[in-house]
């Protein structure tokens, strides 16, 4: 269950305007539930919490067989087949034991290097993503690793060693899948990339890391009760009224700022999630992030005091999921003594309170997602708030928030000057 703390938000806002976009927000959430409105055809993610309980044991039953067979699982796709997946492992790295490595992100030669290297002798398997099959960066990794495998184990290993979650009827890698016999799962062809995490696109990698998916996915539809209710309380409603509200009256830019380093990749997978949606037509908050205490040395004066044009919304889990204490030191040196028998948690909790305070005391509209901790249930509900808020910013802009025209664009122009054939 999350919470929104709205901070000083309201000081930003008249009453009669919050009432105005609830109302808009409420409608653009009915327009959701009765699958109308831009991008209607591009809603299954919001049955994705509901996946049949056998459609979660196959994914289950591949990952016990890839951790079984294998010392280690390259993940090997980009955007929305990437993210979801490496925001949850890194934010339950302590259930997640099994190691995955992640590829196809960048066409880094110097990263794909140091990959090769490190699978070096290790038994491996892949698991490639790409739900149109044939995005460059994806693929050329693919191909790369592809041929480090057969010179590893054989030609006959691609059928035990490779996993394809793509499409399930067009594009290259499903073709090349069923040529290749490799084991696949299908992306509902409704589901669009960065609202995929919820598919096989993130299941099947965060269950081989060893993260209990059931427990995600119970999570994950206990928010889809909860932020799918035309009511006036809905906390993912409240959220995205605000933030549309104020850029509105001129905020350009949203900062997802957490005290909670094991959430930074929750933060990009969030950019990616906004920026994609809402970007569209000229509008759209510009999604940013920060780590703290880290970045308070860093950006956290441009927080306090720079361009006033910024909301900030904190990420914040109440309780840790293990802790430390501050030893007392007889000679006190460093005159820390004063938190001795204090919990890192407790420490932690007060940089954010202070930072907090500092930053509305700055003028800048601040609130607070609050989340009891970050475990898999809760990590699932917080994919789906966000979706769900995401999908309802996007009704208020008047944009689709299920594509990304914008992307292709880069896309083609690469590939014309690659000089790819029919590509002009
Ligand atoms: O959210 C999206 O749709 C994109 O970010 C895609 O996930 C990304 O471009 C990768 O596409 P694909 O899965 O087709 O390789």
């Amino acid at each position: 269950m999350i919470n929104l703390d709205t901070g000083n938000i309201n000081n930003f806002l008249r009453e009669e305007e919050l009432a105005g976009i609830m109302s808009k927000a409420l409608s653009g959430l009915g327009s959701l539930n009765r699958r109308e409105g831009a991008g209607s055809d591009m809603l299954g993610w919001i049955d994705l919490p509901r996946t049949p309980q056998r459609e979660l044991e196959a994914i289950n039953d591949a990952a016990k067989r890839i951790q079984d067979e294998n010392d280690c699982l390259v993940v090997v796709g980009i955007g929305g087949s990437y993210l979801g997946a490496r925001a949850a492992i890194e934010a339950l790295r302590r259930d997640a034991p099994f190691p995955v490595l992640f590829a196809g992100n960048n066409i880094s030669p110097e990263y794909h290097d140091h990959l090769l290297a490190a699978l070096e002798n290790k038994r491996f398997a892949l698991c490639v993503i790409s739900k149109s099959g044939t995005t460059t960066e994806p693929a050329i990794a693919f191909r790369i690793l592809r041929k480090r495998l057969i010179e590893q184990f054989g030609r006959e290993a691609l059928a035990k060693r490779v996993f394809a979650v793509t499409d399930p009827a067009g594009g290259a890698l499903r073709a090349m899948a069923e040529t290749m016999r490799f084991t696949s799962f299908a992306i509902p062809p409704d589901v669009g990339g960065r609202y995929s995490v919820l598919s096989p696109v993130g299941l099947l990698p965060i269950a081989v890391s060893g993260i209990n998916i059931m427990e995600m996915m119970t999570g994950a539809s206990s928010a889809l009760n909860l932020y799918t209710r035309e009511k006036s309380g809905n906390t993912a409603l409240r959220y995205a009224a605000r933030r549309i509200l104020l850029h509105e009256k001129g905020i350009q830019i949203e900062v997802l700022s957490t005290f909670h380093p094991e959430l930074a990749f929750l933060c990009e997978w969030w950019k990616q999630l906004t920026g994609e949606s809402e970007g569209k037509a000229g509008k759209g908050l510009f999604p940013a992030s920060t780590v703290m205490t880290t970045d308070l040395h860093s950006i956290g004066q441009y927080l306090q005091e720079g361009n006033s044009r910024l909301l900030e919304t904190f990420l914040t889990a109440l309780q840790p999921r293990s802790d430390l204490v501050v030893s007392p030191d007889e000679e006190d040196l460093d005159g820390l003594n004063f938190l001795a028998g204090k919990n890192l948690g407790e420490i932690n909790q007060k940089a954010f309170q202070g930072t907090f305070e500092a930053h509305a005391a700055g003028g800048r509209p601040v609130m607070a997602i609050e989340m009891p901790s970050v475990t898999a249930g809760s990590i699932g509900h917080l994919f789906i708030f966000f979706e769900v808020a995401v999908a309802v910013s996007g009704r208020l802009l008047g944009i689709n928030p299920f594509d990304q025209p914008g992307v292709e664009e880069y896309k083609t122009r690469m590939f014309r000057l690659l000089g790819k054939p029919g590509v002009s």
